[in-house]
């Protein structure tokens, strides 16, 4: 592997529980190269499974956080003034191509369209990114990958991505987990007893039926597992997932009295 995508290489084997077949749709997607797209809601285990293939792969991953200031020098490279004068960097999608790792390109939906379009000749068959400004045209490695995730839902129309680049991906819908299947992941997470973790699925499964009835997202997997840290480090559990289920979730205070109440049932 090259040296510069080496510190990208995951070592140790993340924690991920299949809740499908995702892991083998995922290995087929890359043993042909197809893009990726992973959809789901916050929270619901999108970027621990990239990871999670990335080690199984045995590929490099390169995360990109997008943001709607972000500009495709951000993603491509840029040159850079230092005492010798001028020296090109590779930005993280360059360096992917270039080496053979998976880039992977979190909440993409965030970054402008003119942002999105440099990773359009790297997603069809010519799997190629120009560098304009070095005058340079990378072929991707035949490692490269790129995998995408955002929340359908969060985003306005106007930050929906544009068809001509949904339609260079594969995709793959997250939600969470059922029940048994996430009690697993946050007994597994924080070291609860399975009665805890539980009882704290079954809060967040009362807080993802007032979906759209006053909530505008239920209580995510992640919320789970810090609730059930807390726990595990000898917090009282109503304070627990106070903190980390119900006040961050809402500001309205009918509805944090109605999530109280649910935590109350269970614990
Ligand atoms: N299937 C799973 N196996 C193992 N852990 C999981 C799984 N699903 C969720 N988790 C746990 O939930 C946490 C949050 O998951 P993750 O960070 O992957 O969410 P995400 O879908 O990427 O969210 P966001 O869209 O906000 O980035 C993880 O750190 C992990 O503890
Ligand atoms: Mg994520």
């Amino acid at each position: 592997m090259h040296e510069q995508v080496r510190d990208y290489q995951v070592t140790q084997e993340p924690y991920y529980r299949a809740v499908g077949d995702e892991v083998d749709l995922y290995e087929a997607a890359y043993a042909v190269r197809m893009p990726m797209m992973l959809k789901g809601p916050t929270g619901c285990g999108k970027t621990r499974f990239v990871e999670y293939m990335a080690w199984k792969l045995g590929k490099p991953l390169i995360t990109v956080a997008c943001n709607e200031d972000m500009t495709a020098s951000d993603l491509v490279g840029r040159y850079l003034l230092d005492a010798n004068g001028t020296r090109w960097q590779d930005g993280p999608l360059t360096l992917a191509a270039r080496h053979g790792a998976i880039c992977y390109l979190d909440e993409v939906v965030e970054a402008r369209q003119d942002t999105v379009v440099v990773i359009h000749p790297l997603t069809d068959n010519r799997r190629v990114l120009p560098l304009e400004k070095k005058g340079e045209l990378v072929e991707a490695h035949e490692d490269f990958q790129l995998v995408i995730s955002y929340n359908p839902g969060y985003q306005s129309l106007m930050k929906d991505l544009k068809q001509s680049t949904k339609q260079r991906f594969g995709a793959l819908d997250f939600a969470y987990p059922e029940a048994d299947v996430e009690k697993e992941i946050v007994s597994h997470e924080t070291g609860v007893s399975a009665d805890v973790a539980g009882k704290l699925v079954g809060v967040a499964e009362r807080a993802r039926n007032l979906k759209g009835h006053g909530l505008d997202e239920g209580i995510s997997t992640r919320m789970l597992v810090h609730a059930g840290s807390l726990i595990a480090r000898d917090v009282a559990p109503l304070a627990a997932c106070r903190m980390a289920l119900v006040r961050p979730l809402t500001d309205d205070p009918d509805m944090r009295d109605a999530l109280d109440a649910a935590v109350t049932t269970f614990f």
